[in-house]
């Protein structure tokens, strides 16, 4: 059995190169929906599709513990996944969030209990790290922030630009008017870690811009070891094998700035066919 991790697309890349780093000796599939992306501005019902979709993909490919990296699909459709499909899809099989960990692990960040999340609208829409740091953290006051331009920016490859730099000044100025005490910002979607150094020039000293990939890996390692039934059946090869649904040029195009062993690898384009990916 291999580890499934999914993402919309390429910044999924940040979370499983955080994993790997943690966790080199197992074997994992990745799987990029590349040609449906960015998720982060799609309904409710069009995210939990895709990524059922995705879901029952890696799972024909023996990935019966899947990760969604992507903070999207975490929020609009992990919870109806686990609820509704995955009793039908085997009760031995499991989908693990982002949201959980990250929610998990603020507390022990902020002092003054005042947490900024930078997310997509979807992710902000949903209200997901509001209500979830609301059930463990009571205390702490969550103020959200949309960032819609950055993905695109990212994307084409413009995180370093002049135009970059408006959108990371515009949202995280956004986000500090709403809360002057924020002392812990979550970057809640997979392509942030990119821009983390131009978002932490614009911060006063002692904010803290806390990124995913360390948080889900730590989190992923702790759940292998309390569920010693599921980590047993985990095959430890140290491979990856990349499946995207867009061309394989772009995706080895376009991967190598989210991480950073992208070099030599293969990658394998993924068919739509009827109701699902085949
Ligand atoms: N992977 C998405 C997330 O973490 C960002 C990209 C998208 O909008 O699809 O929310």
């Amino acid at each position: 059995m291999k580890i499934g991790v999914f993402d919309s697309g390429y910044g999924g890349l940040t979370i499983l190169q955080g994993i790997r780093d943690l966790l080199p000796e197992y074997d994992y599939v990745y799987l990029g929906d590349n040609a449906r992306a960015p998720y982060g501005t799609r309904s409710f019902d069009v995210v939990y599709g895709y990524t059922l979709e995705a879901v029952k993909w890696l799972q024909s490919r023996g990935c019966d513990l899947i990760i969604l990296a992507c903070n999207t699909a975490s929020a609009k459709a992990l919870r109806s996944i686990q609820q509704n499909d995955l009793p039908r899809l085997g009760a031995e099989k499991r989908v693990l969030g982002v949201v959980r960990p990250t929610v998990e692990a603020v507390g022990a960040f902020t002092k003054s209990r005042c947490v900024g999340v930078l997310a997509t609208e979807g992710t902000v829409a949903s209200k997901s790290y509001t209500i979830e740091i609301g059930k463990l953290s009571p205390d702490i006051k969550v103020y959200e922030q949309a960032c819609p331009m950055w993905v695109p920016l990212i994307e084409n490859g413009e995180a370093d630009s002049k135009g970059a730099e408006y959108f990371i000044n515009k949202y995280v100025s956004q986000l500090i008017e709403q809360c002057a005490e924020i002392d812990t910002i979550v970057l809640g979607c997979t392509h942030y870690p990119i821009i983390k150094k131009s978002i932490e020039r614009l911060l006063p000293d002692g904010v803290k811009v806390i990124a995913q990939g360390q948080i889900v890996a730590e989190s992923l390692k702790d759940y292998l070891h309390r569920h010693n039934e599921i980590d047993v059946k985990c095959s430890r090869g140290g491979s990856v094998e990349y499946f995207t649904t867009e061309s394989v040029e772009k995706f080895l195009a376009l991967s190598r700035q989210f991480a950073s062993d992208m070099d030599d690898i293969s990658v394998r384009r993924v068919e739509f066919q009827g109701d699902g990916l085949k």
